[in-house]
């Protein structure tokens, strides 16, 4: 079974519709990349995934139950967290306030401590800057706190929109090698990402969204293609 199902979903803001049925399905233990120029539809499809953004219609399944409809916070707690773009880390707060937001919706302190030592055995800089305030961590070390408190939820699904932005290229390679180690520790990852070519070699499959509508479904094989690449990305025309 899928642990994560999206069918035909239609989303976007007020009157003005974004998204127009929107299907894929996502393996345990698999990522799914996102593509698409600017504007596309990305981010609203995961904030309409993760309950932030209301779908007109269309469903989403995790592990098989409904989430759709479902309020952000609860999503979160049944498996589903989101890492947004511009990674919205509280800057004026600690490296470890911060992580503990994340913890919302977990029960005991013997779990919730567990995750805390997790998300810092696979992110040691929160460790060792754990008392800095989160506005003094470079680019690439916020990039992995966003991720860290994404990860203390516990989730079986983590969305990622666009966690390489403004991160230099060898930060990045360190961005997908933690998302690889993720991914083994047993959580599914959906990642929109600008740079086709790296999540097309990166995930299983990878969508490419235009206008709303997933335009076309590319393998790893294809990352090698540049031209079908350019192709599938920017239309008929490249
Ligand atoms: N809060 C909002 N209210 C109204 N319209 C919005 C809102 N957020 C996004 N939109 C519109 O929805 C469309 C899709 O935006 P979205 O942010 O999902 O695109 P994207 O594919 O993530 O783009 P980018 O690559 O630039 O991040 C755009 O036309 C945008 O103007
Ligand atoms: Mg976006």
């Amino acid at each position: 079974m899928a642990i994560l199902e999206v069918k035909d979903l239609q989303a976007g803001y007020g009157k003005v519709d974004v998204l127009f049925g929107v299907s894929f399905s996502l393996e345990p233990g698999q990522s799914l990349g996102i593509v698409g120029p600017n504007g596309a539809g990305k981010s609203t499809l995961m904030k309409a995934i993760a309950g932030e953004v209301a779908l007109k219609s269309g469903s989403v399944h995790l592990q098989g139950s409904p989430i759709s409809g479902k309020k952000p916070e609860d999503v979160v707690r049944l498996g589903l967290s989101l890492v947004p773009e511009g990674r919205q880390i509280f800057g004026g707060l600690t490296v470890t306030e911060n992580l503990m937001l994340g913890l919302t919706g977990r029960r005991d302190k013997a779990s919730s401590k567990q995750a805390l030592d997790q998300v810092r055995g696979l992110f040691p800089v929160l460790n060792t800057h754990a008392e800095y305030q989160a506005g003094m961590l470079s680019g690439g070390q916020q990039q992995q706190l966003a991720i860290a408190r994404a990860l203390v939820a516990d989730p079986k699904v983590l969305l990622l929109d666009e966690p390489s932005l403004g991160l230099a290229p060898t930060v990045i390679m360190d961005v997908f090698s933690k998302l690889k180690e993720i991914i083994a520790l047993g959580t599914s990852v959906v990642i929109v990402e600008q740079r086709a070519h790296l999540v097309t070699a990166f995930a299983e499959k990878t969508l490419i969204i235009r206008a709303g509508k997933v335009q076309a479904t590319l393998t790893p094989e294809d990352a090698k293609d540049e031209v079908a690449l350019r192709r599938a990305y920017f239309g008929a025309g490249a």
